[in-house]
């Protein structure tokens, strides 16, 4: 197939979409004689028609650059705040797509980005997505790119807390992303022989962890270092969250079904301060000096790893290789040394968690890391 495909980088940005761009981008072009043509900042640009053409020389040098060259938004084409309105813009995208005479649209992103895919397929349009998140809760795929990355940063983040903690004999809370799942805290930690890692899949109790310190501290080793993910919860926390996502499930009308979501977004909106209420409550209850770091967006910024250039490229090139098929409606998986395409119905709108019993936690308790259970 020669022919014409968009492209679009979507949701929080990680380290590798430049490397997925150029080797989707070198791959069609260079190989299958397929025109590619970017669209700014995630779906608004499909929205308000702002490309960049990807030709040769914008795609070189670009491997090893953080951030996405496009650039990328969270909008929702079918929920676009537009002149203070909310407005569905699928129509646009369509228009669009049609005006660019285009043959299909590749989507790189995490979970957000695969259920407005799936919305653009479902209007008629040819789909590929590729999956990249820091988070690594994207299913059916063994691993998304920007995760290794953001695993390296926030290790090394880790490392360094321990030698200052030690020093001053102190609990260093370290506060790693991961809003729903915990794969990042978990990996981070286990590499950084992190004390305590506190994940959202495994509701914690701060006396349970607090004394897990004390043990420690007992054992004449007076510091500790807590990964912790932006998303844990203590067990109340999470008891409240099932209590509303209940109720949201129960309402059976639009307004109750509303206001159930405003009081879960509500909760979501208070929990962002978490970190600091439990290295306050760690610091009563231990009597050890406290600090707390938390690692934000430094965690999502600058060069991709190694692993995650080997594995944006190995994703952009498969996914050349399908537009050249026409084989559309899926996501690229990674499936060990292979890829493969899994369609984007079994993929959009699902979560990989960390299962409470993975073999990561496992080891982790096994060399004596507590999850505050
Ligand atoms: O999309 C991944 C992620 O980095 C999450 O870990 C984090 O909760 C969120 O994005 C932060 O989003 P934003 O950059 O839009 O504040």
């Amino acid at each position: 197939m020669a022919g014409t495909v968009g492209l679009l980088t979507s949701g929080g940005d990680c380290p590798g979409l430049n490397a997925a761009i150029r080797a989707v981008g070198k791959a069609a072009q260079d190989h299958f004689g397929i025109q590619v043509v970017g669209f700014l900042n995630g779906f608004r640009g499909l929205v308000h028609n702002q490309t960049r053409e990807l030709y040769g020389s914008v795609l070189s040098g670009i491997l090893t650059y953080g951030g996405t060259i496009l650039g990328t938004s969270r909008d929702k084409p079918h929920r676009m705040t537009i002149g203070g309105k909310t407005r569905n813009m699928i129509d646009a995208c369509v228009e669009n797509y049609k005006r660019h005479h285009l043959d299909a649209l590749v989507c790189i992103g995490g979970g957000g980005t695969l259920k407005n895919a799936l919305r653009l397929k479902e209007a008629g349009l040819n789909i590929i997505t590729l999956p990249k998140t820091i988070d690594n809760d994207v299913v059916a795929t063994d691993v998304s790119f920007g995760f290794d990355t953001a695993m390296g940063i926030a290790t090394e983040a880790i490392d360094r807390l321990h030698s200052t903690a030690m020093s001053h004999g102190r609990i260093i809370v370290v506060e790693v992303m991961g809003h729903r799942a915990g794969w990042l805290a978990l990996g981070a930690g286990l590499a950084g022989g992190a004390d305590v890692i506190l994940i959202p899949e495994i509701p914690y109790d701060a006396e349970k962890t607090a004394q897990a310190i004390l043990t420690r501290s007992r054992a004449g080793r007076q510091f500790s270092i807590v990964a912790v993910a932006e998303g844990a919860m203590s067990v109340d926390q999470a008891k409240t969250v099932c209590e509303l996502a209940a109720a949201k499930q129960k309402a059976d009308s639009k307004s109750e079904k509303d206001k159930a979501t405003e009081r879960l977004n509500e909760f979501h909106r208070r929990h962002v301060n978490h970190t600091v209420e439990l290295t306050e409550n760690l610091e009563r209850i231990t009597g050890l000096e406290s600090r707390l770091t938390i690692l934000g967006h430094l965690q999502r910024g600058g060069m991709p790893s190694a692993a995650d250039r080997v594995l944006a490229t190995r994703l952009g090139t498969a996914c050349a290789e399908l537009l050249n098929e026409g084989r559309y409606g899926v996501m690229v998986a990674v499936k060990g040394d292979s890829t493969e395409p899994v369609s984007l119905e079994k993929v959009a709108g699902k979560k990989n968690f960390v299962p409470p019993d993975h073999p990561l936690i496992q080891s982790a308790r096994l060399v004596g890391t507590s999850f505050g259970d």
